[in-house]
């Protein structure tokens, strides 16, 4: 299959590099050219475990190619994937589909035989009917199918994702294009990965409901945790005894700082706003969302409460910056919540991240960035795990003792026994335990 991808950020590259491991034959498109030569020169602009050496092979087997020639590529397309950013838009949360939009009119505008157009960017219900109006608008003698095909990628685990799905949705009515997608995905179907077809609107919504009840899971044992705390409950033991229940399953019922990331605050909102749009309350995602955002902030005052519920001019070093590991990212990240949550309580913050620092310094100011878990420590009055990197989970506990000013571990992911913190004379505040 000829595959173009429009939109070389992080679902356009994992997704165009794992069809030409398939064997097709992908070009990426992205407007940004500067972006584009980085790629053509073999750096990969973003931080994903295998990813460079998965384009690299690609890149060499001439199976993968990066372009800003939108016309060209899918002309010489059999599918294009639609997978540009759907940000929050500005104020009211909604997805801005202006770059979806103006995607598929340069699609339209350029299609020549049967082409299937496929979103994979997440986009709300409604927006494949809108993106073929849009094709015809721009072609109207345009012969091709619009379907949906969400992606259910993890950050960090993107690749294992694509080519190990727990299941491919593929939103559509049309045989031809069913036909099609069911050849892009061929190698998928040799592996027996569930491939289910519904029509558009399912698919879309899929995606949505799919985010929102995962959110729902760790709103409800981030709760069930604060109930732990008040009444000598151990949230670890609550949840592995209720996860092991096979209708409610172990996973997504780790208690933390609350979500983050690019895609629970963001999806959550903009299902919220298509229930609006509808008049269908959705009670259950309001409370989630809002269980999420007051968690947040409720981190930063339990660590204030540990220095002694007075944070000025006191140290606090914070260890993880992005919102999960093995990525990047710090959009919505609950670590940049409670960064400003104890500034504004007077603390000095320092901070270290593996991979996080350049993109949280963007949106935090005066913090102090280390370069390792030790400097961060350093006349610390608390060490806060926000993050649970693996070099997190084997810290030398006296070495960061030693060099702290008061000895106050705040592990807000649970990744340390409080006998074993206690036993180095250390103060151990967790979650839900
Ligand atoms: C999420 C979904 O898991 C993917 O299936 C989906 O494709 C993706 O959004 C998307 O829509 O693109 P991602 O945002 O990469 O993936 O991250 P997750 O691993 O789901 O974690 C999200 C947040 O939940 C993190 O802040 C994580 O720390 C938190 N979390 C997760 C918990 O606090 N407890 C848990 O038990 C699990």
């Amino acid at each position: 299959m000829r595959i173009g991808v429009v939109g070389s950020g992080y679902v356009g590259l994992v997704s165009g590099a794992c069809f030409a491991d398939f064997g097709h034959d992908v070009t990426c498109v992205d407007i940004d050219e500067e972006k584009t030569a980085a790629l053509n020169r073999g750096e990969v602009p973003i931080f994903e475990p295998g990813l460079d050496t998965l384009i690299e092979r690609n890149v060499a087997a001439g199976r993968l190619a990066f372009t800003t020639d939108l016309a060209g590529t899918v002309r010489a397309s059999d599918v294009v994937f639609i997978a540009v950013g759907t940000p929050s838009r500005r104020g009211d949360g909604h997805a801005d589909l202006s770059y979806v939009e103006s995607a598929a009119r340069e699609i339209g505008a350029a299609i020549e035989g049967f082409t299937v157009v496929v979103t994979k960017s997440t986009v709300p219900v409604g927006t494949g009917e809108r993106v073929e109006e849009i094709i015809r608008e721009a072609n109207p003698d345009a012969d091709f199918a619009v379907v949906s095909n969400p992606e259910f990628l993890r950050e960090g685990a993107a690749i294992s994702d694509f080519k190990r799905p727990d299941r491919i949705v593929i939103g559509s009515d049309d045989p031809r294009a069913l036909e099609v997608m069911r050849e892009v995905y061929r190698p998928l179907f040799l592996n027996k990965s569930p491939v289910v077809e519904m029509n558009r609107s399912s698919a879309e919504l899929a995606k949505y409901a799919s985010n929102a009840f995962l959110a729902t899971k760790i709103a409800f044992i981030n709760e069930i945790a604060d109930l732990c705390e008040k009444t000598g409950a151990d949230v670890q033991n609550v949840a592995h005894a209720i996860g092991l229940d096979k209708r409610i399953g172990p996973k997504f019922l780790h208690a933390g700082p609350g979500y983050g990331g690019s895609c629970f605050p963001k999806d959550t909102l903009a299902l919220l706003k298509t229930a609006q749009d509808y008049e269908v309350p959705q009670l259950i995602v309001e409370s989630v969302v809002s269980s999420n955002d007051k968690r947040k902030r409720a981190m930063g005052r339990r660590i204030v409460h540990a220095i002694g519920d007075n944070a000025r001019g006191k140290k606090v070093a914070i260890l993880g910056l992005t919102f999960k590991p093995e990525t990047d990212d710090t959009r919505d990240s609950p670590a940049i919540a409670i960064i400003q949550a104890l500034q504004d309580a007077g603390a000095n913050v320092s901070a270290y991240d593996p991979q996080g620092v350049e993109q949280a310094s963007k949106v935090l100011s005066h913090v102090d960035y280390a370069s390792s878990p030790y400097e961060a420590a350093e006349d610390a009055e608390a060490v806060v795990i926000v993050t649970e990197w693996d070099e997190f989970r084997a810290l030398d506990l006296s070495r960061i003792r030693d060099c702290m000013r008061d000895l106050v571990l705040v592990d807000l992911r649970n990744i340390y026994h409080r006998q074993e913190v206690e036993r180095l004379g250390m103060k151990y505040v967790a979650v839900g335990r």
